[in-house]
């Protein structure tokens, strides 16, 4: 506790060093880190932060109206640009171009709203793994270096820099956030569009946002993973009545992780997964056939794209 008090002390010292007399604009997601980087900037500038939440139309299943309640307190502008996401992604399909495409869609709408709030300076919530894996160029993460913010921010605050996950969320106890906020699992930031293989369309995202609910349903509580979840690998062929129809193939994904660089598959027993499978099949007409992946990372990624 003494290691986080003083990490917080200072961190709210750097903050309000960085920041001067600017309003700081930032972008909260609900995850652990942004969370973090709110409570801390809040209790460095109070009302100077300008958090602004982002909903994509690629996010979990009352994720924003639960992200309003936590953060209410905070002024929190939530911003409704699924269209303006689900129209840009029209006809892509390559997973690099899929994250360009939303990085990008995502730094406009923030370079909006930055204007619109006056902010000179930016805080970010990048954690040292962020920048590990996008120096290394295994992935463009959509909120570190990669995308070109076409606005100048005077300052990048990012006080969470050279943390490991556990940390922020150690830090997150001891700023006292909600439990739910200190043991979310990690989400990633373009959301559930690396969760179907393929072109994103309204359709498909509402079906694996369906399939992400029942599957985290069943395992948060029982097994507390670093992450669970359900992507869309395809149409595939499965029977319902007397037909033979074509519909989605589910993959359920459950890992343990400490950093996600690397991560084992969770042995769930049959019976949940007997459950997870039945849920999906009849809570989701259109999938026809679930599948649980039992591939370490290496050699797989924890998400599909
Ligand atoms: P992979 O799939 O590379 O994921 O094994 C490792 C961890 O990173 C998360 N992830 C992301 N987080 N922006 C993020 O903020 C992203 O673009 C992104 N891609 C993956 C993933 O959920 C896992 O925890």
């Amino acid at each position: 506790m003494v290691k986080e008090e003083q990490f917080i002390s200072d961190a709210v010292e750097e903050i309000r060093r960085e920041a001067g007399d600017r309003r700081v604009v930032m972008a909260l997601s609900g995850g652990v880190d942004s969370s973090v980087c709110a409570a801390l900037a809040a209790r460095a500038i109070g009302d100077r932060l300008e958090p602004i939440y982002v909903d994509t139309g690629l996010m979990r299943k009352g994720e924003t109206e639960r992200i309003s309640q936590v953060f209410g307190n905070l002024h929190l502008h939530v911003v409704s640009a699924g269209d303006e996401f689900l129209d840009a992604l029209k006809g892509v399909r390559d997973p690099e171009a899929k994250r360009k495409v939303i990085g990008e869609r995502f730094i406009r709408v923030f370079e909006r709203e930055a204007r619109r709030t006056g902010a000179r300076a930016l805080l970010q919530g990048t954690i040292y793994p962020d920048r590990i894996e996008s120096e290394g160029g295994i992935k463009s993460h959509h909120n570190v270096g990669g995308m070109p913010l076409h606005m100048e921010f005077e300052k990048v605050i990012e006080p969470l820099r050279d943390l490991y996950k556990d940390e922020v969320r150690a830090l997150a106890g001891a700023l006292g956030l909600p439990p739910e906020i200190q043991h979310r699992m990690p989400f990633p930031g373009p959301g559930l569009a690396v969760r179907v293989i393929g072109e994103v369309s309204r359709e498909n995202i509402e079906v694996v946002r369906e399939a992400n609910w029942i599957v985290e349903d069943e395992i948060v509580e029982q097994f507390n993973p670093w992450q669970c979840f359900a992507a869309l690998l395809g149409l595939g062929t499965g029977v319902k009545g007397d037909n033979r129809v074509h519909g989605w193939v589910v993959a359920v994904r459950a890992v343990n992780s400490r950093d996600g660089m690397t991560a084992d598959p969770l042995h769930i027993p049959w019976d949940v997964l007997d459950r997870i499978a039945s849920r999906i099949t009849s809570e989701i007409p259109s999938v026809a056939r679930v599948v649980y992946d039992i591939t370490p990372k290496p050699p797989a990624t924890i998400e599909y794209e």
